[in-house]
């Protein structure tokens, strides 16, 4: 797919996260029937990404968020670029998510787990919603990233976490693959 037919519509920053994603979701071939929460739906372009390759999702945050990285015009974006009928957006806390267990076969957490208080417990839930055999991925912004985020557009944004110290106690294998500008961890159930 070519992401020059998106940024016009969705602009650089879409186009941006598009050719970070592109290479980690392409390699897990997951099936197009695959059930798939995004945790944290901010500007929606991990659930738009998603959606534009097919992908039917389920996206959410919490309703009492009230900082300046939730309630965005996401959907304003999915319509623009006709995929709003490919997601599903409900309220949900990832600490305590209102879905059955074993019920996904991928979970994509794109710039949020930084942003959740409890993180162990937000990666408990993805562990009981999961599937065996499905994976979760953890997109956190590296150090460029992070200068860019602070310089640019939120000066107080808080520091990047590593998944893999949320972990210890639950049945994932983890793989790190550092892309230009976030690192993307895997856990495979
Ligand atoms: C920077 S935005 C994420 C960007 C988004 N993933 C995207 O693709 O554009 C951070 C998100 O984390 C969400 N968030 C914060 N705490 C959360 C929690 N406990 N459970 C779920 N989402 C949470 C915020 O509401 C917001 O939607």
């Amino acid at each position: 797919m070519d992401v020059e037919r998106f940024r016009d519509l969705l602009g650089n920053e879409f186009a941006f996260i598009f050719n970070e994603m592109n290479p980690v979701v392409q390699k897990l071939k997951l099936e197009k029937t695959a059930k798939i929460l995004d945790i944290g739906t901010g500007t929606g372009w991990m659930a738009i990404y998603l959606a534009l390759n097919k992908y039917r999702v389920i996206t959410g945050e919490p309703e009492s968020d009230e900082s300046e990285y939730a309630k965005q015009d996401w959907l304003e974006s999915a319509r623009k670029v006709k995929v709003d009928h490919m997601i599903t957006y409900t309220p949900f806390n990832a600490e305590d998510m209102p879905f059955e267990d074993s019920s996904f076969d991928a979970i994509f957490i794109l710039g949020t787990l930084h942003h959740v208080d409890d993180k162990e417990a937000a990666l408990k839930e993805c562990n009981r919603i999961l599937r065996l055999n499905g994976i979760v991925c953890v997109f956190e912004p590296n150090s460029d990233a992070l200068k860019f985020i602070r310089d640019n557009k939120f000066p107080t944004h808080p520091d990047a976490v590593d998944p893999r110290l949320y972990i210890k106690e639950l049945p994932f294998l983890s793989e790190l693959i550092e892309l230009p500008f976030y690192n993307a961890y895997l856990l495979r159930k």
